[in-house]
């Protein structure tokens, strides 16, 4: 990649923190028009970002955690989760997705939050208190170094995360650790069919915006699979009935979507 990768994570943490600490409107990639759409010069069609996110119910979430919901998608009902599995959720937010995957492993389960910006894990934590369960836990970390144990994951989660990430094969590389074998990987993401260009990467406010670091499924696919993932899927939400993980790299403009990918260690 061109840019700096510092600089990366420093536009996203800010952006992150800000929305956190209620200093920015909390909306990204799901129906607000903060993130994913309106950042400077980058043209994109979300067609399959519209409508509600969630298929499970999240009428029991409070409104702190609702509000702060910034996924592209529902991992949760593309995990399948079952009771008494130990679940990681890759940069957790404001924890929306570990509450509901707390809930549907139970007592017997387990699950870890990862985020790498100091605001979001305090509203986390905030929100786990207000929800009040206790098979939850909150950890500061990169998703690129993942403070997690090998072999010790039986599903990884993230919601709107990895296309943050200026280093993806890292991301996989570490998922991949973590996963005990036969582990699952359930993930919403914003992709793209085709690239986008230098100068649009160099938009950090638009990568932050969860656009521009958005990749190629087909370089996403083979990050994936040069960690040692199999049986990899990766489709447009909005046209599920069609698999994009063998798809060669495209040439073209970047035509961005939210995509459901799932995978095994
Ligand atoms: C778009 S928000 C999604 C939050 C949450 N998954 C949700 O659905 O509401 C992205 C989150 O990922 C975190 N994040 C971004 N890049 C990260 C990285 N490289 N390591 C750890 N956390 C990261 C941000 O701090 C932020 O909380």
């Amino acid at each position: 990649m061109s840019q700096d990768s510092g600089q990366v994570y420093e536009a996203v943490r800010e952006r992150y923190g800000q929305l956190a600490s209620g200093a920015s409107d909390a909306s990204c990639c799901g129906s607000g028009s903060d993130c994913c759409g309106d950042s400077a010069g980058v043209d994109v069609t979300l067609d399959s970002l519209y409508g509600s996110l969630y298929t499970a119910d999240t009428a029991w979430l409070p409104d702190e955690v609702t509000g702060l919901s910034l996924g592209c998608g529902d991992p949760i009902t593309l995990a399948a989760l079952q009771p008494g599995q130990v679940v990681l959720d890759l940069g957790s937010g404001g924890g929306i997705d570990c509450f509901m995957a707390a809930r549907q492993v139970g007592p017997a389960g387990h699950v870890i939050g990862v985020d790498m910006t100091p605001e979001m894990l305090s509203k986390a934590e905030r929100n786990k208190a207000k929800v009040g369960l206790d098979n939850v836990e909150f950890r500061q970390g990169m998703i690129e170094a993942l403070p997690v144990a090998s072999d010790t994951v039986d599903v990884i989660l993230s919601n709107c995360v990895i296309n943050l990430s200026p280093d993806k094969p890292a991301v996989f590389r570490e998922a991949f650790r973590v996963l005990r074998p036969g582990g699952q990987l359930a993930v919403s993401d914003m992709m793209t069919q085709g690239q986008f260009g230098e100068q649009e990467r160099a938009d950090l406010s638009a990568w932050a915006g969860c656009v521009t670091g958005a990749e190629d499924v087909a370089l996403y696919a083979a990050a994936m699979r040069d960690a040692g993932f199999t049986d990899i899927s990766i489709v447009d939400k909005a046209r599920p009935e069609e698999e994009l993980a063998g798809l060669p790299r495209e040439s073209g403009p970047a035509r961005l979507f939210s995509a459901r990918v799932t995978a095994r260690k």
